[in-house]
C-alpha cells in the first residue's frame, strides 16, 4: 500500500482519489525518489526496471544528464522563454532538424505541447487543406482523449459519458484495404489518420505492403496520409519514423511524448508546404493555428538536447539490436506455455500476447476472472511482475491479453535477461501454481467496487 504522507493525501483529497485506490489495489503504489536510466528507486528501498518507459516518453531513460544540463544551461539563459512576440530560434532549429530527420515532403512544424493536442492539429490541417470533413481512422487506435481525438477512437471504454463527438468520422479494420478504399471512394475524406505499429490496439504490426496500398489510395482519392507517431517516432521502433520501415511519404505526421526527452511536455505535427500553405495561407491567418506552450524554449531546448544524445548514442541501432535479443530470448523462454500466444513487436516497442487457456483447471479461473473484469488477468501478470521481481510494466490500454515490453532505448543485455526471467517466472506461475489464481482473489475483492 501506498504510504499516505501528507502529499498523497493531497492528491488523493484534490486530484484523483480513484487513481490512488486503483494503484493501491494493484500494489503498485509505490513513492518514486530517484529515477536513472532504465531504473527507479522507490523510498521504501525497493528498485524497479522500467520496461514501460511511460508508454513510450523515456526513449532516452529517465532524467539523461546530457538532458538535464542542456535544461539546466537553458533556465540560466534567461532567454524570452515564453514570450509569445518574437521569433523563436530554437523553434526553427529544432523543426530543422525534425524536418531532415523525417525527410520525404515534411518541411514544416507545428510544434504544441501533447500528442493529443497534434492530432486536434493535424484534424484541422486536413479539414482546411481538402475542404473535407471525413475522417478515417483504424479500429483500436488510440490517438488522444480531448475531443477531436477521441473521434478517432471507437473503443465506448473511452468515449462513453463524453457526449456527441466530432462528425463524419469512420472507424476501418487496421489492415483491411478494401474497407480503406470503399471509405476513400466517397471523397469526402480529409484524411485517414493511423498509427503505423498500433501500440495500444495491442502492438499491432501492419500486414505486409498494407501501409504502403493506403497510402497510394490516399493520394488517388485525394485524402490525406497523417501518421500518428506518438508512441512510434524517435526511434522507437529503431528508425527516426516507424514510417521509414515501409518507405513512406506521409503528408502529417505527429510526435510527441519521446520528442523532450521524458522532461518537459512537447508535440510536433510535422507537415508538407502544401498542406501549412492551406491553413496559414495569408498574413492574416499568421497565427489562425496557435499554441501558448507550443515554442516554449524548454521544450524546443529539450528535444534538441534529446536529439543528440539519440543519435550520438545511436540509440536507434541499439533499439533495433536490443530489441531483436528481446523477442528472441522472450520466444526461447515463454512460448512454451499454452496461454503464451506470441511475442511480437519492431525495434524497442514489444508485446506480449496472451491468449485463454485450454486445460480445464486453468480455463474455469481464467473466465471467472474475465468476467469480473476483462483487464484482470492482465493486472494480475502486470501486479506479479511489479511486486514479485520489480519490473514495471503495463497491459496494452485497448488490448487487455497484450502486456508491453516497451523499455527505454538505453538498455542494456542484463537489463533484458532481468525482464525475461521476471516474465519466465510469472508464465510459470500461472500456469503451475494455484496461488497466481488464489491472489487475483484478492484482487477482484480489491477492485470489486470500481
Ligand atoms: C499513438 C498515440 N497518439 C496520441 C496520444 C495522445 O498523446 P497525449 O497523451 O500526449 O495527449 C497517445 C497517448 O498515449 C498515443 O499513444
Amino acid at each position: 500500500m501506498g504510504e499516505v504522507g501528507a502529499p498523497a493525501l493531497q492528491y488523493q483529497e484534490h486530484v484523483n482519489p480513484q487513481w490512488v485506490r486503483l494503484l493501491d489495489a494493484l500494489e503498485m503504489n509505490v513513492r518514486y525518489v530517484k529515477c536513472a536510466g532504465a531504473e527507479l528507486y522507490a523510498a521504501d528501498g525497493r528498485r524497479f526496471l522500467d520496461f514501460l518507459s511511460g508508454y513510450c516518453v523515456h526513449n532516452t531513460g529517465h532524467n539523461h544528464p546530457a538532458i538535464v544540463s542542456a535544461l539546466q544551461r537553458e533556465l540560466d539563459r534567461q532567454g524570452p522563454a515564453m514570450l509569445q512576440s518574437h521569433v523563436s530560434e530554437l523553434a526553427g532549429e529544432l523543426a530543422e532538424r525534425l524536418c531532415r530527420l523525417a525527410g520525404g515532403r515534411l518541411n514544416k512544424v507545428f510544434f504544441c505541447s501533447s500528442g493529443s493536442e497534434g492530432v486536434e492539429a493535424a484534424i484541422k490541417f486536413a479539414r482546411a487543406h481538402t475542404g473535407r470533413n471525413g475522417l478515417v481512422y483504424a479500429s483500436g487506435a488510440f490517438h488522444g482523449l480531448t475531443c477531436g481525438a477521441l473521434s478517432l477512437m471507437d473503443d465506448p471504454f473511452w468515449r462513453a459519458g463524453f457526449g456527441p463527438l466530432l462528425a463524419d468520422t469512420e472507424a476501418v479494420p487496421f489492415g483491411d484495404l478494401v474497407a480503406l478504399e470503399r471509405a476513400l471512394r466517397s471523397r469526402t475524406i480529409g484524411a485517414f489518420i493511423v498509427e503505423p505499429v498500433q501500440s495500444e490496439a495491442g502492438i499491432c504490426l501492419p500486414p505486409a505492403g498494407y501501409l504502403e496500398a493506403a497510402q497510394a489510395a490516399c493520394r488517388k482519392y485525394g485524402t490525406l496520409f497523417v501518421l500518428d507517431e506518438v508512441q512510434t517516432g524517435m526511434f522507437r521502433t529503431g528508425r527516426f519514423l516507424a514510417a521509414h520501415h515501409y518507405g513512406l511519404d506521409p503528408d502529417i505526421v505527429i510526435l510527441a511524448k519521446a520528442l523532450s526527452g521524458g522532461l518537459v511536455p512537447s508535440g510536433a505535427v510535422l507537415i508538407s508546404n502544401n498542406v501549412y500553405d492551406s491553413v496559414y495561407s495569408s498574413l492574416k491567418r499568421a497565427i489562425v493555428h496557435t499554441s501558448t506552450f507550443g515554442e516554449n524554449n524548454l521544450a524546443m531546448r529539450a528535444g534538441l538536447a534529446t536529439l543528440d544524445v539519440l543519435e550520438r548514442e545511436n540509440l536507434g541501432a541499439r533499439a533495433v539490436s536490443m530489441g531483436d535479443v528481446l523477442r528472441t530470448r522472450l520466444r526461447e523462454a515463454v512460448s512454451g506455455y499454452e496461454m503464451v500466444q506470441e511475442i511480437r513487436g519492431v525495434g524497442l516497442l514489444n508485446g506480449i500476447v496472451f491468449t485463454a487457456p485450454r486445460k480445464l483447471s486453468l480455463r474455469a479461473p481464467f473466465e471467472a476472472f474475465r468476467k469480473i473484469h476483462p483487464a484482470m488477468f492482465g493486472q494480475l501478470v502486470v501486479m506479479r511482475l511489479f511486486r514479485d521481481h520489480g519490473i514495471l510494466t503495463q497491459i496494452c490500454g485497448n488490448n487487455f491479453m497484450v502486456l508491453k515490453a516497451a523499455p527505454p532505448l538505453i538498455v542494456d543485455a542484463g537489463h533484458i535477461d532481468e525482464f525475461v526471467g521476471a516474465m519466465t517466472a510469472v508464465a510459470d506461475l500461472m500456469h503451475t501454481s494455484a496461488s497466481f489464481w488464489t491472489e487475483a482473489l484478492g484482487l477482484a475483492r480489491r477492485v470489486v467496487n470500481f
